[in-house]
């Protein structure tokens, strides 16, 4: 029996509109996995909101329905699809480039893929040194270009049918950006938009875009974008579901299992040592020095905030932390991310302990787009305005209140999303206490 009213939650009726920042690997990854789902040749490896159960009430109660059956999420055939490029390619040659997906996933659905075809992007290659675009807006201001992205919103609504519509992104890594002035409030952002500011990022302007629009956005990149006083209030204000940052997915989905076991061991840890090698865009792009610093502070903080040196000075207090990422273009998209980890237990005695994780970046990711944009929906129908961060699950960075450190344990994490959605539902919470099945928890 629920024990609390259940939210009220919108019902996710009519289409699902997804627009995606960057038609690269990750998104056509992502949407081309999601047709083959829909046709029935494929399965959504990866994905909770398809996949995972939810267990409600006690253990004998015997009650675990899948995530799906349980909340009201939009269903995988109401999905319709939409991106934003500076490189013109359609998704099906986007697709091919990125060398993610073998032709047996895409020959079949090549004509659906040819038809989504990129919006011109809001695009500086100030932000994004390695790349350079054709498909791009012009335009005066940036108050300018971030009109033209809602213009966008609006326009695909109405031709694609949509009723609703959810922002990802899962465009480049932009150069590192630290929150400034015209961060602080709504007024100074937009006069910066108007005044052509460089601390305003191309990503700012799709978040506040989605904001104008009152569309939920995520942010998959460790880029400042919506994670900024200014915005964070703009969608408090207009309640709009935001979060973010950087998906998390091969390395540090690994640190955030491994980290927390040896804190609840209290072992000891005196070095980690993280180096990747990848050829994909990505890699290229993170090549740069300034598009990595961004994505070293995302891999870097969670540690920190896992062991807690303050509190275990003598386990956690001298640890040596090192992340590299490398391109090498042989390896594709086919990552290789290797984890040297120095650890010392009983009386300081030292071992280590070696990960060497050959995964594929984007097919890590495309599950954690779909659960996010249907999340995200789920979020804005439940009124659940501004940063959600029940999803910290998903990201490397997560985006939290003011003054509230992220968790990064991906097991707090995943009670967290699961006790979220029980909240909704007017389902009990899951402490894990369990005394009710013994004898001495009757009284
Ligand atoms: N794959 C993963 O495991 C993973 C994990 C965490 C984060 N990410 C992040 O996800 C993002 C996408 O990764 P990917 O492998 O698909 O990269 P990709 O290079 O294949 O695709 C990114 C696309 O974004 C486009 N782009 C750049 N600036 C843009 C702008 N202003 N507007 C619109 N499009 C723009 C690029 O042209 C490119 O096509 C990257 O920022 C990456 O760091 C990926």
């Amino acid at each position: 029996m629920p024990q609390q009213a259940s939210r009220a939650i919108a019902p996710a009726q009519g289409k699902l509109g997804v627009m995606l920042v960057g038609l690269g690997a990750v998104s056509t990854t992502f949407i081309a996995g999601v047709e083959n789902v829909r046709r029935g040749s494929a399965q959504p490896i990866g994905s909770l909101s398809q996949l995972a159960t939810i267990r409600l009430g006690k253990r004998t109660d015997k009650r675990a329905p899948k995530i799906k059956d349980f909340v009201p999420l939009a269903d995988l055939q109401d999905l319709v699809f939409a991106a934003w490029d500076p490189i013109p390619d359609d998704a099906y040659t986007a697709a091919r480039k990125a060398g993610v997906l073998e032709p047996q996933h895409l020959e079949p659905i090549a004509d659906f893929l040819k038809g989504i075809r990129p919006l011109p992007a809001a695009f500086d290659q100030n932000y994004v040194k390695r790349l350079q675009g054709t498909n791009v807006k012009r335009a005066k201001t940036k108050r300018e270009l971030a009109e033209q992205l809602r213009e966008d919103i609006r326009r695909f609504k109405q031709t694609a049918g949509v009723d609703r519509v959810v922002i990802v992104w899962c465009a480049s890594t932009e150069v590192f950006i630290t929150p400034g002035p015209a961060h602080q409030t709504l007024t100074a952002f937009e006069k910066a938009m108007e005044q052509n500011d460089p601390a305003i990022a191309p990503s700012m302007l799709y978040a506040w875009a989605a904001l104008m629009e009152n569309v939920p956005f995520a942010n998959g990149a460790p880029n400042l974008c919506v994670d900024i006083p200014a915005l964070m209030k703009l969608a408090e204000d207009r309640q709009v579901a935001i979060g973010g940052k950087d998906f998390k997915t091969g390395q540090t989905m690994m640190k955030t299992v491994l980290a927390p076991a040896f804190k609840a061991r209290m072992l000891g840890l005196a070095g980690w040592y993280s180096t990747n090698i990848l050829g994909n865009r990505d890699g290229e792009v993170l090549d740069d020095p300034e598009s990595f610093k961004t994505k070293e502070e995302s891999k870097l903080g969670v540690l920190e905030y896992i062991l807690q040196p303050e509190s275990y000075p003598e386990l956690y207090g001298n640890v040596f932390h090192k992340v590299r990422i490398n391109y090498y273009p042989p390896r594709g998209d086919n990552k290789e991310g290797w984890d040297n980890i120095d650890i010392f237990g009983w009386l300081g005695y030292p071992m280590q302990i070696k990960v060497d994780f050959l995964c594929r970046d984007s097919i890590l990711a495309a599950p954690i787009v779909l659960d996010l944009a249907l999340f995200f929906d789920l979020a804005q129908r439940a009124g659940l305005a501004g940063v959600q961060e029940w999803l910290s699950f998903y990201f490397k960075s997560p985006q939290t209140a003011p003054g509230l450190y992220p968790e990064h344990d991906l097991f707090i994490q995943q009670t967290k999303l699961k006790n979220t959605l029980r909240w909704l539902m007017g389902e009990e919470q899951i402490t894990h206490l369990g005394v009710e099945y013994y004898e001495y928890g009757a009284h």
